[in-house]
């Protein structure tokens, strides 16, 4: 199997101790791509909208994007993580993100989301954890991801991991390898159940892009949804 991680923070503290713990589990079978944020996708969307309105290949910031959507797109399994920063997901990781507009469903989402499966691990001194994995979990439900996990800790101690005390880190140990052993036992030859969340989703939008389709049948999205089969009878969960 294919795990792609994209890592909010370069910074091994933490974070990088509890998501290496969570992929011990995955180790022996799986191939798994690191990218760590922001030196792999170093700048801040410039608001062009170029993405939006024409192609994502015109995006300044495309070489970085693309690579990281590719790795996404080919993966089974999605993991991203995050320290709360100032009660949200990394800067860094929300520039990332706003990369991907785009890819949100009332755009141009892509079919492969549909049927992936994601978890997202945060942690926080004291709070703001649960708002960080928000931050991301917005996104990628959004992109169509119905399963996704998130393991969310408190530290309430130390925030280096060696100080915190070891009663505390044997209890994050074993919610992270068992979220791991449920995710590790899925069958990644089957795609993920479409949500009714989701579904609810894609056909609000549908409509919408029937709607805009009737004003300008060569708008992006639109052209992009008609093509796909989407205004049609084709539906992106069903391969
Ligand atoms: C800029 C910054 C902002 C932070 N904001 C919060 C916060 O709002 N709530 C919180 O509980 N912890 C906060 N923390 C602590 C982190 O969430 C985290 O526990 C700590 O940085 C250790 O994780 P790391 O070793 O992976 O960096 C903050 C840390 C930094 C550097």
């Amino acid at each position: 199997m294919k795990i792609t991680v994209i890592n909010g923070t370069e910074k091994h503290g933490v974070t990088y101790k509890m998501k290496e713990i969570f992929l011990k589990e995955f180790e022996k079978d799986a191939k798994i791509t690191e990218y760590y944020l922001p030196k792999d996708c170093p700048s801040f969307c410039a608001g062009c909208t170029a993405c939006f309105l024409k192609d994502q290949s015109l995006c300044k910031d495309a070489e970085y994007v693309q690579r990281i959507e590719k790795s996404i797109l080919e993966a089974d399994l999605l993991v991203f993580t995050s320290p709360a920063y100032v009660f949200h997901t990394t800067g860094a990781m929300k520039a990332m993100l706003d990369h991907f507009g785009y890819r949100w469903m009332p755009h141009r989402p892509a079919k492969e989301m549909f049927g992936k499966r994601a978890v997202i691990i945060t942690q926080c001194l004291g709070a703001g954890g649960t708002s960080a994995a928000k931050d991301i979990k917005d996104s990628l439900s959004w992109w169509g991801i119905s399963t996704i996990k998130v393991v969310s800790f408190k530290l309430m101690s130390d925030i280096v991991w060696d100080e915190i005390p070891v009663k505390k880190r044997e209890t994050f140990e074993k919610k992270l390898v068992s979220v791991a052993r449920k995710m590790y036992a899925i069958d990644y030859s089957m795609p993920g159940a479409t949500s009714l969340a989701v579904k609810m989703k894609f056909y609000i939008i549908r409509m919408m892009q029937t709607g805009l389709g009737k004003e300008n049948p060569e708008y992006v999205d639109y052209k992009y949804w008609n093509e796909n089969g989407w205004i049609g009878k084709k539906r992106p969960w069903k391969v």
